[in-house]
This record gives structure tokens, sequence and C-alpha cells, in this order.
């Protein structure tokens, strides 16, 4: 069963889920000496991205080690780009080694081969077996208006991947290519934590959150087999939620 928390307001959900994100990587890296996190794109978690870069200089980032769950398949310095958009947000403002951050090599014209090549990037990191999966302490994920989550869009082929960690995963309605972690990954994960916020995520949030839809949500299909789901929402949100 999910964890959902509710928070007043956006400024106290970023909050929330930057303690909730600390708390994780101190843990972890007590424990094991790393901190592994795929980080969400879209506009949503730029606000938590912005408070960590802003006041938490002195987390162990060193020994921090951050991922992409999905990206656009644009250049990294283009306006649409996940990876364009953490830099500005988080990884400006903070000392972490360039090594400890895993991007997608986007400026391959070659979706497919970006994806694979961010899939070596995964197996080479975690020292993967063939047929196994890599187990992120933190997986951050978002909820697109249509239930999809990291690119994993209603009635696309990526949802069907059971062995591939990574994807190029076609988006009809963007007629573009997106490279993402598959649903394996994500149900791997230590802890996958949604952020959500606004009014206008509230319908699809009580329909994925609530609702019993066939075929189910792409965000409806994280649930991580042996680890933590955590929703954290703001009141707009969660105001249709019963
Ligand atoms: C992306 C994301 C995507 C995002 C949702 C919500 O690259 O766009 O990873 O899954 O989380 O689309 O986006 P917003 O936060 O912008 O509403």
């Amino acid at each position: 069963m999910p964890s959902i928390q509710v928070f007043p307001t956006p400024a106290a959900l970023f909050h929330a889920a930057a303690e909730e994100f600390l708390r994780i990587g101190s843990e972890a890296i007590a424990a094991r000496n790393r901190f592994t996190v795929a980080l969400s794109g879209g506009s949503t978690p730029k606000s938590l991205y912005s408070l960590l870069g802003s006041g938490h200089a002195d987390f162990d980032w060193p020994h921090t080690y951050l991922f992409f769950g999905d990206e656009r398949h644009v250049p990294p310095d283009h306006p649409e780009s996940n990876y364009r958009m953490v830099n500005e947000s988080l990884l400006s403002k903070i000392q972490i080694p360039p090594e400890n951050v895993f991007r997608v090599k986007t400026e391959n014209p070659d979706a497919t081969a970006a994806a694979a090549d961010y899939e070596s990037q995964l197996r080479t990191f975690f020292a993967l077996s063939p047929g196994e999966f890599p187990r992120f302490d933190l997986i951050l994920l978002g909820l697109g208006l249509d239930g999809h989550t990291a690119s994993l869009f209603p009635d696309s082929e990526g949802l069907k991947e059971k062995s591939r960690l990574v994807i190029a995963n076609w988006v009809e309605k963007f007629k573009t290519y997106r490279i993402s972690f598959t649903f394996p990954v994500l149900n791997h994960a230590a802890e996958a934590m949604f952020l959500v916020n606004g009014p206008d995520k509230a319908d699809i949030a009580q329909q994925v959150l609530e609702g019993k839809t066939t075929p189910p949500f792409p965000a409806q299909q994280v649930q991580p087999e042996n680890g933590r789901l955590l929703w954290m929402l703001d009141q707009a949100a969660a105001k249709l939620l019963s």
C-alpha cells in the first residue's frame, strides 16, 4: 500500500520532500557509503532541486550518485532537457564530483543507441549480472495529466518492457522518442517517491490513487516489489482524495 502524505502548501511539500531525500541519503551513506538516486524531470521537482541546491551544500554530495529516470531526446543545453533543468537548479550550486552525475547522452541522434548506452552505464555502475536489476535507494517520480510517469506513457510500447533497464520509448502525441527507465527498474527501488502538486493534478491523482482502470495508468504500475511507495502531494493536488 502506498504511503500518502498531504501538505498544506507547495512550500511545505517541497520542504518535506527535501527532508525525505536527505534522510534516505544519510541512511544509505551510513549503511553503504553511497546514495544512489534517480531524478525526475518536468516542472514539479525543480523546487525540490532548488531547495537542495540552496540550503544543503553541506550534504554528503561526494557519496551521492545522480541518475535520470527519464530524459527528453534533446541536447543537454536544450530548454526541454531534464539535465539542463537539474544542472541549473541543483548541480551548479553543489560540490558534487562530475563523475557522480550520470546523464543520458541525448546528443546522440539515435535515441535507441542513447538508451542502450545509458543502460550500460547503469549495468557498469551497479556491477549487474545478466538479468539483474539495479536497486536505487531513491527514485523520484512525477505524475502526468494522462497518468504517465517517467516517460512511460499510456499505450506506449515501453509499458511492456520486462528485461531492459532503459528504453527509447516512442511517444505518439509528441511525435518523438523519450529515454526512460523501465518498470522493472522502478519496481526494484528501495523507495519510489511521487511528487505531485497543483490543482490541475487533482483529478488524475484521485484516479491513480483511488481508481481502478483497465489498463491501469502507468503511474499505478509503480509498485516496488521490496521497497517503499511514497506519494507526497500538496493540498491542491489531493483535494479529490477521499
Ligand atoms: C518528464 C518527467 C515526467 C514528469 C511528468 C509531470 O521528463 O517530463 O519525468 O514524467 O514527471 O510529465 O510533469 P510536470 O511536473 O511538469 O507536471
